[in-house]
C-alpha cells in the first residue's frame, strides 16, 4: 500500500476503529488460553472491541493464526489485519542459549544467526513481531530477568542489539523474517533489591551513558518497536514519562517505529501512584507517546472518550494509529495478511536440522570455564554422570514455549551419542528440595526412601569410576520474569550431594546450569574444573558433550560478574573509582570495601578459560598522542601457548583516570575473536579514536576531554597488561 493510500485508510477510520488498533488483546480473550506471560482475566472489552483490536499477544500455531487472523478481519469494518506478537526469546521451536549465554559468545555472528533461525522459525508459525531483544542492562544477579539481557556492559550490549536485530528483522518484507521490539524502555534493568518490577533510581548521567546505548544501537540498526518498562525513572513510570518515550526515544534517538507499553503498564500508573484513575492513565500513556496498551483496559476504556471531550487531541492517536498501520504495511500484511504461511509446510521449518546444528554450535560456544585444574577434557575415562540434570529435559531458559520439548537432547543422550564405553549415570537428587517451590509452584519431591536410594547409587558410581562429572544448577523457573531470588545457591540436596561424592571421589567437573550468575565459591572449591552452561536449549546435551569430552573447546566469556557471595551483588567490572580504593584482593581499614571480604568478585566480566593457554605481548601503540580526528593503533601479539586449538577473545578497555566527573575504572571499547593453532601467534590490533573518550561531562555535553588514558588489552576485564597515550 503506498502513504497515500495509508492516510486515506486513516481517514476513513472511525475513531472507535483507529483506538481499536492501539488496543491489544491478550490470547485469552480470543482462544480462551494462551501463553500466560502476565496477571490474566482482567481485561473488560465488549465484542465490538474484540472485534476491531489491532493485535494480539502469546498464540502460537500456523493453522490458529491463521483461523483467527480470517475470524478477526471478517469483523474488522476495514479488514485491517491484526499483528500476531508473542516472547520469542531464545529461539523459537529450536531453542538457542539464553541471552546473557548469547552475551558469553561475545559473537554478534553468532546472536545474529540465532535470532535469524528463530525468526523464521516464529514467521512459519504465522508470527508477526517478536518481543525481543532485551537490552536492559545488568547488574544485579538477584534480578530473575538478567537471563534476558546480553549482560553488564554497554558496549557489548549495544553490539548484541544491533546483531539480534538484524537476525530477527532482516528485510521485513521477507517472509522469513518478524519485526522486532526492543525492550523494556528504559532501565528495567535496575530494580532496587533485584526485585522484579521494583523502583529503579539512576542519576540522568548513569541512565544516558550506561543504560540507553545498548537501546539506542537497537534503534539504529531499525528496530520497529519499543516496549515500555514496567518502571519508574526519575519517579515518573516509563508509560507516562513523555521525557523518555518524545524526547530521548524520538527526538534524540530518532525512533519512528511503535511503542507498545508493558503487560497492563498503562493501566499499573495507578497502583504506581502517578495516575487517580484508569482514564486518567490512559491519557498520561498517549500523551507520552505510548502507540499500543497491552492487554490493560485504559485505552479500550477511555481513549475514544477522551478524544471526545476534547482533553486528548485526535492528532496524537492518528500518529500512533499510522504507525502501527505502517508496521503492518511494511510487513506486507495488507498484500497477504498470512504472509504466505502454509500449515502443512511450518513443520518443514520448525527445528530444521540446520538450525539444530546452529543451536548446538552457539551453545558449545557460550559455555564459560571458570576453572580446570587439568581435568578437562575427559578423555578416555571410566566417567559417572552424577545429578538432577544428568537426563533432564529443562535445560531450556525460561520463556521458552517448545511444542515439543521431547525434542531436547539430555546430557545422557549426548552422552551416549558419543558411544564411549565406560559412561554410567544417576541422577543423585531432584533440582527443588522438598517443600520448596518455582515460581509455578511446588514439585513434586521422592519419598525419603527414594531420596536416599538415589544417594546410594550416586555414590556407589562415584567411588567406582576414574571422573565424576556432577550435573547440577538452579531451575529455569527460579529464573526470568518474576524470578527474582534473595540468594544465589543451588538446593541443598545438591549441594549435600556434592559434599559426599566430594568425600569418594575428588576428581569433580561440575557442569553448572543457570540463568544468573550464581554464588558459586563453594562449588569451584570443590570441584576441579567447572563450566557453566547457562540454560543451553534444544542442542544443550550435546552442546555439553562436544565440549567436555574435547570435540569442541571451551571459548565463552563472562557478559555478567561471578560475585563470591550473595553480599557482593550488585558487582560489576567498570565501576568507580573511590576515594579510598582497595587492592581488589586485600581489605583495609578506612578503605573501601567489607571488612569480611575482598572486593574482587570470584570471576569478572570478560573471564573465561580455554582448554589452552593464551599468551599475551605487551601493549604496543604506534604513537602516544593524539587529537581528535586522528587516531592510534593498539595492538597485541597473541600466542597460543598450548598443545589444542582454540579461540581467545581479545578485550580492549580504555580508562580516562582524570575527567571533569568520575569515570569507570574500565570501559570495554572493542573485542575480537581469534582462532588459533598449537604455537600459532596473531597480531591483533584496535583502533583508537577520539569519539570512544567521549562522555556527559559536567555540563551534561557528550565530549572527550584532553589528558592522559590508560588502555588494557587482555581476556579479561582484570588484565593489567596495559599502556597510556595522551589527547591533546
Ligand atoms: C514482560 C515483557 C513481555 C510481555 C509480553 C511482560 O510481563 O515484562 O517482557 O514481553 O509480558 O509477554
Amino acid at each position: 500500500m503506498t502513504q497515500e493510500k495509508l492516510n486515506e485508510l486513516l481517514r476513513d477510520m472511525s475513531l472507535e476503529e483507529k483506538v481499536g488498533q492501539m488496543i491489544q488483546l491478550p490470547a485469552e480473550v480470543l482462544t480462551g488460553g494462551g501463553l500466560v506471560t502476565g496477571p490474566t482475566g482482567t481485561t473488560q472489552l465488549t465484542d465490538e472491541q474484540v472485534g476491531m483490536a489491532g493485535s494480539v499477544l502469546g498464540i502460537k500455531g500456523a493453522e490458529k493464526i491463521r483461523k483467527l487472523q480470517k475470524q478477526q478481519m471478517a469483523k474488522q469494518p476495514h479488514h485491517i489485519p491484526l499483528l500476531f506478537m508473542l516472547d520469542v526469546i531464545n529461539g523459537f521451536e529450536t531453542i538457542f542459549p539464553i541471552p546473557l549465554a548469547l552475551g558469553c559468545t561475545f559473537s554478534p555472528k553468532m546472536a545474529e544467526e540465532a535470532c535469524s533461525a528463530a525468526a523464521a522459525e516464529a514467521a512459519a508459525d504465522g508470527l508477526h513481531v517478536t518481543f525481543s531483544p532485551m537490552l536492559d542492562l545488568v547488574r544485579d544477579a538477584r534480578w530473575g530477568r538478567v537471563m534476558e539481557s546480553p549482560g553488564e556492559d554497554p558496549y557489548l550490549n549495544s553490539e548484541m542489539a544491533r546483531a539480534m536485530v538484524r537476525g530477527y528483522q532482516g528485510d521485513l518484507r521477507s517472509k522469513d523474517k518478524v519485526a522486532a521490539c526492543l525492550k523494556h524502555f528504559a532501565g528495567y534493568g535496575a530494580p532496587e533489591g533485584g526485585r522484579d518490577y521494583d523502583n529503579v533510581e539512576l542519576s540522568e548521567r548513569t541512565i544516558l551513558e550506561d543504560y540507553l546505548p545498548a537501546y539506542e544501537a537497537a534503534v539504529k540498526e531499525g528496530c520497529r518497536l519499543a516496549m515500555t518498562s514496567f518502571n519508574t525513572l526519575n519517579r515518573v513510570p516509563s508509560s507516562g514519562n513523555k521525557w523518555l518515550l518524545r524526547k530521548i526515544l524520538r527526538e534524540k534517538m530518532g525512533f519512528e517505529g511503535v511503542v507498545i507499553s508493558d503487560y497492563s503498564a498503562v493501566e499499573e500508573m495507578v497502583p504506581h501512584g502517578i495516575a487517580a484513575d484508569v482514564r486518567e492513565a490512559a491519557k498520561l500513556a498517549v500523551e507520552a507517546g505510548v502507540d499500543i496498551d497491552m492487554v490493560s483496559n485504559a485505552y479500550a476504556g477511555h481513549l475514544a472518550e477522551l478524544v471526545r471531550s476534547g482533553e486528548v487531541p485526535e492528532k496524537l492517536v492518528d500518529e500512533a494509529v499510522l504507525r502501527i498501520l505502517t508496521l503492518k504495511n511494511d510487513l506486507g500484511l495488507f498484500e497477504d495478511p498470512f504472509r504466505a504461511v502454509d500449515p502443512a509446510e511450518t513443520e518443514k521449518v520448525l527445528l530444521r536440522a540446520d538450525f539444530r546444528q546452529k543451536a548446538r554450535e552457539t551453545a558449545a560456544a557460550s559455555f564459560v570455564l571458570l576453572k580446570n585444574e587439568g581435568i578437562l577434557p575427559l578423555g578416555k575415562k571410566l566417567v559417572a554422570w552424577i545429578g538432577p540434570y544428568v537426563d533432564n529435559r529443562e535445560i531450556y531458559g525460561a520463556w521458552s514455549f517448545p511444542e515439543r520439548p521431547e525434542e531436547t537432547v539430555t546430557i545422557k543422550q549426548g552422552v551416549e551419542a558419543k558411544g564411549l564405553p565406560g559412561m554410567s549415570f544417576a541422577r543423585g537428587s531432584y533440582v527443588m528440595d522438598k517443600g520448596r517451590a518455582t515460581k509455578f509452584g511446588r514439585i513434586p519431591n521422592p519419598s525419603d526412601e527414594q531420596a536416599d536410594a538415589w544417594m546410594e547409587e550416586a555414590l556407589k558410581l562415584a567411588a567406582s569410576s576414574d571422573r565424576v562429572v556432577m550435573c547440577l544448577g538452579e531451575h529455569k523457573d527460579l529464573t526470568g520474569e518474576a524470578g527474582s531470588r534473595t540468594s544465589l545457591g543451588i538446593s541443598k540436596g545438591q549441594m549435600e550431594l556434592l559434599r559426599k561424592v566430594r568425600q569418594v571421589n575428588p576428581n569433580i567437573v561440575t557442569v553448572l546450569f543457570c540463568g544468573r550468575p550464581l554464588a558459586v565459591k563453594e562449588i569451584a572449591e570443590l570441584s576441579k574444573a567447572l563450566l557453566v552452561v547457562w540454560m543451553p536449549g534444544t542442542e544443550g546435551g550435546n552442546a555439553i558433550a562436544d565440549v567436555l569430552f574435547g570435540d569442541r573447546v571451551p571459548q565463552g566469556k563472562l557478559s555478567m560478574t561471578f560475585p563470591r557471595s550473595l553480599g557482593q551483588v550488585p558487582v560489576y567490572y567498570n565501576h568507580f573509582a573511590t576515594g579510598r580504593p582497595n587492592p581488589p584482593h586485600e581489605i583495609h581499614l578506612f578503605r573501601n570495601g567489607y571488612m569480611d571480604e575482598v572486593n574482587a568478585p570470584l570471576y569478572p566480566f570478560g573471564f573465561g578459560l580455554s582448554y589452552t593457554e593464551f599468551a599475551y605481548s605487551e601493549v604496543k601503540l604506534d604513537r602516544r598522542q593524539m587529537a581528535p580526528g586522528e587516531r592510534i593503533t593498539a595492538s597485541v601479539t597473541v600466542t597460543n601457548a598450548g598443545d589444542v586449538s582454540g579461540v581467545e577473545t581479545v578485550q580492549l578497555y580504555l580508562r580516562d583516570p582524570s575527567a571533569s566527573v568520575v569515570r569507570p575504572v574500565r570501559s570495554l571499547k572493542g573485542f575480537q575473536k581469534v582462532s588459533l593453532a598449537p604455537g600459532e601467534s596473531r597480531e591483533v590490533s584496535f583502533s583508537i579514536e577520539e569519539p570512544m573518550l567521549r562522555f556527559y561531562d559536567i555540563e551534561m555535553n557528550y565530549v572527550s576531554e584532553p589528558g592522559r588514558f590508560e588502555v588494557y588489552i587482555g581476556g579479561s576485564s582484570d588484565t593489567e597488561n596495559g599502556a597510556e597515550f595522551v589527547l591533546v
